[in-house]
């Protein structure tokens, strides 16, 4: 694939970020999804590529934008396939808070896996920690072998976890184990990332959260050489046969990150509100400046971009 896509990926993250900044803290998570959703689908528009969405922002009869199985780009050639969340963290940009990112990843045809719209047991570090973790094992002894690979003591090791009932108990047993703890309200997919940053203040991802979030954060630890292992969670029937009906025939299979997103990938985010990966939009007289994320697979070169964007001379924005 062309190496100048991460550029043009890193644009459409861009728009998205910009649109829903501006619904920032104004309790309308519905309107900033949206914004975001209809930037990116612009954007993609006039990208090079002739894309299918497989992770997007839902089925074509609940999605109008940017629906799974949606033809995207005005290219013939990088046939590709795209994972797309306009908006994660649709609830924190709402309410103001910390974390929400706007973020996309690209992989050759087929690359990622068609992940449903249901929970995945997720557990993501990064590259110093990469073949220590198990999600069959327990959270101590994953968190054990983390120390070890990082060559520090469990109490040092930051652990990043949605703030649910459901994660009570592994809260519980990494508190007793030492570790320190850091809970979210929403939005998995940046702290995932930044566990495979040096310096974020993250060591690990851990807890159930979205599958088609799991696939995103896959494509981005596949860049950075860190290490996800994901397993789906079925709640009902239903699920079943859904996930069934996308290609999944193993039920409690793991997934590696290799094995969620395959081939030379790409994957870029850029901040909404601020967060431990990258900074929010901010605003200056006549412009906005946002921090974002862009890398690759095949070269692992991984770029921070802050950019600054004049509106008087980008009237899409
Ligand atoms: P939205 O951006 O769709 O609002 O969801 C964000 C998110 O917090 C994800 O980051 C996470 O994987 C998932 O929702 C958790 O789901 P739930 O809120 O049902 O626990």
């Amino acid at each position: 694939m062309d190496r100048n896509l991460a550029l043009e990926l890193v644009r459409v993250t861009e728009a998205a970020a910009l649109a829903c900044s501006r619904w920032v803290g104004k309790g309308n998570k519905m309107a900033a999804d949206e914004a975001a959703t209809d930037a990116m689908r612009r954007t993609l528009g006039s990208m090079d590529i002739k894309g299918t969405v497989v992770i997007g922002e839902g089925e074509m009869d609940e999605a109008p934008m940017l629906y799974i199985g949606e033809q995207v780009g005005n290219g013939d050639t990088h046939e590709v396939d795209i994972a797309v969340d306009p908006l994660e963290g649709t609830n924190i940009c709402a309410k103001g808070m910390n974390g929400s990112i706007a973020t996309i990843a690209i992989a050759p045809r087929g690359g990622f896996l068609h992940a449903p719209d249901m929970y995945m047991e997720k557990i993501a570090v990064g590259p110093t920690a990469k073949g220590a973790i198990d999600i069959n094992a327990s959270p101590t002894e994953n968190l054990k072998r983390i120390a070890e690979a990082k060559k520090c003591y469990i109490e040092d090791l930051t652990v990043v976890i949605l703030d649910r009932p459901r994660h009570d108990k592994i809260v519980s047993e990494i508190r007793k184990a030492g570790a320190r703890i850091h809970l979210i309200s929403d939005g998995d997919v940046a702290p995932a990332i930044a566990a495979a940053v040096a310096g974020s203040g993250v060591d690990m991802l851990m807890g159930i959260g979205g599958a088609p979030e799991g696939v995103l954060a896959a494509a981005a630890l596949k860049c950075m050489g860190g290490d996800m292992q994901g397993r789906l969670v079925f709640l009902s029937r239903e699920e079943r046969d859904r996930a069934q009906s996308m290609g999944i025939e193993a039920f409690d299979r793991v997934y590696t990150a290799e094995d969620m997103a395959q081939g030379d990938v790409f994957f870029a985010a850029t901040g909404v509100t601020n967060g431990d990966l990258l900074k929010g939009v901010r605003y200056f007289s006549g412009g906005g400046e946002t921090h974002s994320i862009v890398m690759r697979s095949k070269s692992r070169t991984v770029r921070f971009i802050e950019a600054q964007h004049f509106f008087d001379h980008k009237p899409s924005l």
